[in-house]
């Protein structure tokens, strides 16, 4: 556990450095994750939109096509083996029954292996088949939402990666996805951040009715799987020496909440806003270069009348001003930050707190073999067969 009054940060095993001076080669396997974190399921798409018709998805860095075939998601690496086009391409067709052909020279896979089982324009007893497959990924749907796993090796199973309570029998689940520009740690650290939504959207719509702290004291604990912010003493209205109140003025309207919403945050890069009655999550989930699918879900536990009441709640107010509106405000930061260089204050330990977490507890990386060196397998068949 941090505490209340620790600027300082462990650095290396040696000894401490100011919290204004640090830079992200302090956490080595964070700063070499620009691409996202190995072998952990990622949440993809909605469920509705896959169907026969393939379509593209990314997955940190790795571009992915999915269709479904026998009412079954299947995830093939998009790309051809053969000379690179993507097999998602609006061309391709299916030929075959539980295959997918390449709309170029025809080359034909299995959709569940991955493996070529035909190359349509070398005749059945072309040498190749057989000799190149095409990744798949690892699929699962919960509730409405498609997840691959991303890795190498055999992966845990798909509920080691979602927050139990959505995996509920009455877990009632709504959510919006969008594609935003910016690294995706940024959002992460944006999320988590424990200095900006007091200023950033106090003139929000979503806090029309609450008064917002002027700043909080706080700790970091591990709660139930979670790195969680957790209020030490809420300041309400502050003097500033020489400069005057803040803030100014108090909207009469507006109640102070206790503490806020509890946040917590957990690999490979979850957020869960706890909320009376129902709690919030994003997803960061790395795209190309610098942006990621920003993946925001609202659950709760309900049946008949009360899980329509959430699903109204949902739709008419929550996606609105909090998915939309209240988050936008984020997606503006997250798309114009520049870092590092950075110079840290002392609400920033729980972005440091979350660093920490990724250099200790990050899934390694399986040592990848010269089979599954890049997203094909194998290698050795291509060219001379
Ligand atoms: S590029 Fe796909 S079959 Fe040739
Ligand atoms: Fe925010």
């Amino acid at each position: 556990m941090l505490g209340t009054d620790a600027p300082r940060v462990r650095a290396g095993a040696t000894g401490t450095r100011s919290l204004g001076r640090l830079d992200w080669s302090t956490w080595p396997k964070y700063e070499a994750a620009a691409a996202g974190f190995r072998d952990y399921w990622y949440p993809v798409t909605w469920s509705r939109k896959v169907g026969r018709k393939p379509i593209q998805v990314m997955a940190i860095g790795e571009t992915i096509m999915l269709i479904r075939e026998a009412g079954v998601v299947r995830a093939l690496h998009d790309r051809c083996p053969h000379r690179g086009v993507p097999l998602s391409h609006q061309l391709a067709t299916q030929e075959f029954p539980g295959t997918w052909t390449c709309c170029y020279h025809g080359w034909t896979f299995d959709l569940e292996s991955g493996t070529l089982v035909a190359a349509i324009t070398d005749g059945p007893d072309s040498p190749i088949c057989g000799k190149v497959a095409v990744r798949t990924y690892p699929v699962a749907e919960r509730f409405g939402i498609v997840w691959v796993y991303v890795g190498d090796g055999d992966p845990p199973p798909v509920e080691s990666d979602i927050p139990s309570e959505l995996l509920a029998p009455d877990a009632v689940v709504c959510g919006r996805i969008t594609r935003r520009p910016g690294d995706w740690r940024f959002g992460a650290e944006n999320g988590f951040d424990e200095g900006h939504a007091k200023f950033l959207h106090r003139k929000s719509l979503w806090a029309w009715r609450t008064e917002l702290p002027v700043w909080i004291q706080i700790h970091m604990e591990q709660r139930d799987g979670w790195l969680t912010r957790v209020s030490d003493k809420v300041h309400w209205t502050q003097e500033y020496p020489g400069l005057g109140t803040w803030p100014p003025y108090k909207a009469p309207w507006r109640r102070r909440g206790k503490r806020g919403p509890t946040v917590g945050i957990r690999l490979p890069g979850i957020l869960r806003v706890a909320y009376r009655g129902w709690d919030h999550y994003e997803w960061w989930v790395p795209q190309g270069a610098g942006d990621h699918h920003y993946i925001q879900l609202a659950g709760t536990r309900a049946r008949g009348l009360r899980a329509l009441w959430f699903r109204l709640y949902y739709w008419t107010i929550v996606r609105w001003i909090f998915h939309g509106q209240f988050n936008d405000q984020d997606a503006l930061m997250v798309d114009v930050m520049d870092a590092p260089p950075e110079r840290l204050y002392r609400p920033d330990k729980a972005i440091i707190a979350w660093r920490e977490l990724c250099e200790t507890d990050a899934r390694e990386p399986a040592t990848r073999s010269a089979s599954t060196e890049g997203p094909d397998r194998p290698t050795a068949a291509q060219g001379a067969a």
